[in-house]
């Protein structure tokens, strides 16, 4: 979908992917909307974004439903109708298997998973009425791997490729088309953002499998913009040589 003009959600806007993702599609021309819990840092992203760029700021839990469905609704009353839902939001847990916390994996699968699996219940009734539209999860390449220290974290976005794929065959009869983006290590707080096992402290993911150099998070959102044109069903970001 050409995105000028277009109305865009997206979770996750007041750092990293998400405000970089906010600030090249509203370069393209579309109208936004910002989600996340922090109004302040929602707000200063607006203010950096293009004068002539619409934007509604909506402070957002993804976890919890009631406050997802509340994201949707103003978005629609405010543009009239939701073009693209981009799922943006997101958190790591690094962990081992046998130690992990369970309240800290139950913590992660209610952002990675049921944070996506909300918006996407919002969102489609909207869609359906209008004719159709996009929803892009984003994922990560770390859930086609099996890295140790993040096996929970991956999980999470194993559970959301399989959830994305099977959404884009219910829904393709509606026209809403499910994109999966896999960004790979991408230079953003991510990292600093992670909740992190008392025994991992000090524990390096490129100690165990050397990583490549990471992405810049506009790299990233130039293709999450070349996805939500092409409408794939999945996209990953290229390993860099
Ligand atoms: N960076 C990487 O290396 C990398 C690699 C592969 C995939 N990814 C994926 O890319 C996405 C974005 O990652 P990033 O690197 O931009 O991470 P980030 O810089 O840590 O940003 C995460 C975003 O998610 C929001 N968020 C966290 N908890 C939330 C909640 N409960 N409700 C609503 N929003 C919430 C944060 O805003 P608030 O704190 O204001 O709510 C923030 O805007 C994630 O899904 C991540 O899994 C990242």
């Amino acid at each position: 979908m050409e995105v000028q003009n277009k109305v865009i959600i997206i979770t996750g806007a007041s750092m990293g992917i998400g405000t970089a993702t906010a600030r090249v599609f509203a370069k393209a021309g579309a109208k936004l909307v910002l989600a996340a819990r922090s109004a302040d840092k929602l707000e200063a992203v607006a203010h950096g974004l293009p004068p002539q760029a619409e934007t509604l700021i909506v402070p957002t839990d993804m976890t919890d439903q009631t406050q997802v469905r509340a994201l949707i609704d103003q978005a629609y009353e405010h543009f009239g109708r939701i073009d693209i839902l981009i799922n943006n939001a997101g958190q790591a847990l690094v962990g081992w298997v046998a130690t992990v916390n369970p309240d800290h994996y139950r913590q992660i699968i209610e952002l990675n998973m049921l944070g996506p699996l909300h918006g996407i219940q919002a969102v489609v009734p909207k869609m359906k009425e209008q004719g159709g539209g996009v929803i892009i999860n984003i994922s990560s390449s770390v859930s086609k791997m099996a890295i140790p220290g993040i096996s929970t974290y991956a999980s999470t976005k194993y559970a959301l490729n399989g959830l994305s794929l099977t959404a884009r065959n219910e829904l393709a009869a509606d026209n809403i088309r499910v994109v999966l983006f896999h960004p790979g290590q991408t230079a953003t707080d991510f990292g600093k953002n992670a909740l992190i096992e008392e025994n991992m402290v000090n524990w390096r993911p490129d100690a165990a499998s050397p990583m490549p150099a990471p992405d810049s998070a506009e790299a990233v959102a130039y293709k999450i913009l070349e996805a939500a044109i092409t409408e794939p069903a999945e996209m990953e970001m290229p390993i860099q040589g």
